[in-house]
């Protein structure tokens, strides 16, 4: 539905991203996740054939979004970081000027306007000033155009940035039913935000993409690294000594547990690929010690991401 091939973008000398290739299918939501200045929103307008790519191509439901950018644009209902709403306007007048500007006939127009008004939940606002309304209920009213002409493919760039948590929460959950119905590509640099709506994580750093996978994926996918918790009851240095000898695993730490506990919980840290937690069962029990628990642990995104975009001379030793 989406597909971009060797996209590079040249603000000047400067390359804002360089060779970024990705597709989006039909029906998918993807995050696109990144820190401030990485390059989601240059990609979102050349997504949206708000910008030519310097060299590479787009194209949307099939169409170049350069060479046939109407026919590809009638797919595309974006939210760019900045709305182009108008103060002084009414919500409702915004809406039928946008739809006019999309040449949508009259009737359509009205019957949408209801339909979006519902679906954002702006009833009560219908005649409001745009200029007087929250943030959060502006960028409503920015969803609200972005779908206004049915397209099957959304993209909005930072759709929760700048608005107070409760509108947060209820502008997630708008975007994960649109997500239901659309193609969609949503932009962030809020971590939990694309676990809760996307199937599919594209992080992008210094303008090139450094991973693509499911969100409960990119735990265990990053540098190979497999983390496990076990429960044990034992002595806890001899237990440490002989977890750190099975074949694989880099590290273990103790880590608090309740008084009461009569056992110990370790984080272990190893090489994927290898039958790590086999091994680590075998050699516990062998040993005399009960195992209680043994489980891999993921990492939450906050972490992957962390580590993603540091740079290899700043990871720490390990
Ligand atoms: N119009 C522009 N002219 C020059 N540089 C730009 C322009 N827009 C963005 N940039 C630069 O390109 C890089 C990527 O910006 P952007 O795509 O807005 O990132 P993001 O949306 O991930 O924060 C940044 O370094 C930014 O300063
Ligand atoms: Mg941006």
């Amino acid at each position: 539905m989406i597909e971009l091939d060797g996209v590079t973008k040249y603000y000047g000398n400067y390359p804002a991203i360089t060779d970024i290739t990705f597709r989006v299918e039909k029906g998918e939501a993807v995050g696109f996740l990144g820190p401030n200045g990485a390059g989601k929103s240059t990609t979102m307008k050349i997504i949206t054939g708000f910008i030519p790519p310097t060299s590479g191509t787009c194209s949307v439901a099939e169409y170049d979004i350069v060479n046939q950018s109407i026919y590809a644009r009638r797919h595309i209902g974006y939210l760019p970081e900045t709305v182009p709403l108008y103060a002084d306007m009414a919500v409702s007048d915004y809406l039928r000027f946008m739809g006019k500007i999309r040449g949508m006939s009259r009737e359509r127009i009205k019957s949408r306007i209801s339909e979006v008004i519902e679906i954002c939940r702006l009833q009560d606002y219908r005649q409001s000033y745009i200029g007087k309304l929250s943030k959060g209920y502006r960028q409503r009213v920015g969803i609200a155009q972005s779908i206004l002409h049915e397209p099957d493919v959304l993209v909005l760039d930072e759709p929760t940035i700048g608005i107070d948590p409760i509108q947060v929460v209820e502008t997630r959950n708008l975007i994960r039913d649109l997500a239901g119905e659309h193609t969609l590509i949503v932009s962030t640099h809020i971590l939990p935000e694309v676990s809760m709506i996307c199937e599919r994580v594209i992080i992008i750093h210094e303008g090139q993409i450094v991973a693509v996978d499911r969100p409960e994926n990119l735990a265990t996918r990053l540098r190979g690294v497999e983390r496990i918790e076990i429960d044990v009851r034992g002595p806890s240095k001899e237990i440490i000594a002989a977890v750190k000898d099975v074949e694989g695993v880099s590290g273990v730490e103790r880590k608090p547990n309740p008084g009461s506990a009569d056992f110990t919980t370790y984080e272990i840290e190893g090489t994927r690929g290898g039958d790590l937690r086999a091994l680590i069962a075998a050699s516990v029990v062998q040993k005399g010690w009960n195992l209680l628990r043994l489980q891999a642990v993921g990492m939450t995104l906050e972490e992957i991401f962390l580590r993603l975009t540091t740079t290899e001379e700043q990871l720490p030793e390990s």
